[in-house]
């Protein structure tokens, strides 16, 4: 039954679902900060392997939102300088911060190969997504 599911089991359904659900979300992800250390550490995803299960606050896209607190909209990944590349297909990424009573805890992470496909509606939609998941964490 579902409410056995441990909390990495359901993390890992929810990336299935979002990457089966819309075409363009291409490799979805939760990290998370690696206890007191200034890192992320990568938890469940769906999609291709990637060498970065470590993220130091600060680089890339992803470490960038563990200190800025906000989401990050890349249209083109081309264009940052501060960008740590997972794939050579992707194209475009969002990450959005994951709150738990009020404090940055992680983000789920979205990588596209379609250029510049992310509106203000999948800001909202991941924004949602995460205030759910913040409540089974
Ligand atoms: N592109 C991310 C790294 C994580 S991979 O996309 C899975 C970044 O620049 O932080």
């Amino acid at each position: 039954a579902k409410e056995t599911l441990s909390t990495e089991a359901r993390l890992q359904e929810i990336c299935e679902l979002l990457r089966d659900a819309v075409p363009y979300y291409d490799w979805v992800g939760f990290y998370f900060r690696n206890g007191e250390k200034e890192e992320l550490k990568l938890g469940p995803y769906s999609g291709e392997p990637t060498d970065h299960t470590i993220i130091p606050f600060g680089k890339g896209i992803c470490g960038q939102v563990a200190v800025s607190n906000q989401n990050f909209v890349v249209p083109d990944v081309s264009a940052q300088d501060n960008y740590i590349a997972c794939s050579i297909t992707v194209k475009s990424e969002i990450v959005v911060p994951l709150f738990v009573n009020g404090e940055n805890i992680g983000q789920i992470d979205i990588d596209s190969n379609t250029p510049d496909p992310f509106s203000e509606a999948d800001e909202r939609f991941l924004e949602f997504v995460n205030q759910e998941v913040a409540k089974i964490l």
